[in-house]
């Protein structure tokens, strides 16, 4: 069974193709994604309405180009991300994998975008066991408890405020170094001192955990705490070193994630951290994570990028994974939702 997957929920158009075996295992056939993230440059963030039209735009030869990788000329089913996500952006891809279902007379699945983000990691290795995903991309920053590929999701903790891809675009766009922040903050942090500046780590405090926010992240503290450093610089006529700043930053930021992560594999007793997102491509991330599973005897699986940002892939492969637990079709009159609860994989028609 062939089964042809959408995502548009934030500024990547995806589509991804899986050959689903009779005893489950899913088989990559073809992915391809279009990005209009140079059309939000400009602006320092992903600009919803730029994004739909981008969408709108890049849907069709996406499609084309992807079936054309396949070899194929249509699906036995078509799934496609119903949220969390920009609501126009999520439209314009659901409403296309409506649109090919009917034409090919197929059943639609409505899938969580979260849980694609999870079920990527069935395509590169042995099947996730218990684990806990954290998540951190431009638009989230999440920790969850995975049971399963296709299982419901539950949310351990997620940021107050901004998102960490978020945090690093932002205090690159104060740095003046552009978008996205994440690769070249990266790049120059790899030249500065870590240790160089006391940057705070947002929500590590005791009392933070009797509020209830073991779990929970905050970058909005650490942005501004940034922000001051260079005014008070600037103040002064000194000189900054950016890249000390950069690798300052960004230990702040990969602190707390890994910190938090492995805390919370520990919590739930699960034996396995699976990182996802854009933000999962950086160096220091990695290596801190490798560092701190390995001294807590705790598996860390990284897929490889292409599948840590998004694409439609890993919609097809979370729809591949329920359809061989005998899901029913989400139906066609089933809507988008932006702000879609964690806990629900998939999504029918009321
Ligand atoms: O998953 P992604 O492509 O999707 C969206 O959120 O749309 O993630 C993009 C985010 C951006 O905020 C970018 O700055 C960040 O991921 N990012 C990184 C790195 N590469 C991309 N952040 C830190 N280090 C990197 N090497
Ligand atoms: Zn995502």
């Amino acid at each position: 069974m062939i089964i042809l997957g959408i995502e548009s929920s934030c500024d990547e158009t995806g589509v991804g193709i899986v050959r689903l075996h009779e005893d489950g295992r899913v088989e990559e056939m073809a992915n391809v994604v279009a990005s209009s993230m140079e059309q939000h440059a400009r602006f320092g963030g992903v600009v919803p309405e730029i994004a739909s039209r981008a969408h709108l735009e890049a849907m069709v030869p996406v499609m084309r180009e992807a079936l054309a990788q396949a070899g194929i000329e249509r699906a036995d089913a078509v799934a496609a991300t119903v949220g969390p996500g920009l609501a126009g952006a999520l439209l314009v891809g659901a409403s296309a994998a409506k649109g090919y279902a009917a034409g090919w007379g197929v059943p639609f699945y409505g899938v969580n975008h979260l849980g694609g983000h999870v079920a990527v990691a069935n395509l590169e290795g042995a099947p996730l066991p218990h684990a806990v995903a954290l998540l951190v991309s431009g638009g989230h920053t999440q920790l969850l408890e995975v049971e399963a590929v296709g299982r419901p999701l539950r949310e351990l903790g997620s940021t107050l405020d901004d998102a960490a891809g978020e945090a690093y675009d932002k205090v690159s766009r104060l740095l003046g170094l552009g978008y996205p922040g994440g690769p070249v903050i990266d790049r120059l942090a790899s030249r500065g001192n870590p240790a160089a500046i006391a940057f705070p780590r947002g929500l590590t405090k005791r009392v933070d955990e009797e509020r209830g926010h073991r779990h929970n992240f905050s970058f909005s503290g650490l942005k501004t705490s940034v922000a001051r450093y260079v005014e008070a610089a600037e103040r002064d006529g000194r000189v900054i070193s950016v890249e000390d700043v950069c690798a300052s930053f960004q230990e702040a930021v990969c602190d707390v994630l890994t910190m938090k992560a492995v805390r919370a594999c520990g919590d739930v007793g699960a034996g396995v951290l699976l990182l996802g997102g854009g933000v999962a491509a950086n160096s220091r991330l990695r290596e801190l994570a490798q560092e701190r599973c390995a001294a807590a005897g705790i598996e860390l699986r990284v897929p490889s990028f292409p599948l840590c940002t998004d694409n439609g892939l890993m919609i097809a492969t979370v729809a591949a994974q329920l359809i061989h637990e005998g899901a029913r079709p989400s139906g066609l009159s089933v809507g988008t939702d932006p702000s879609l609860d964690v806990e629900v994989p998939l999504v029918h028609a009321e």
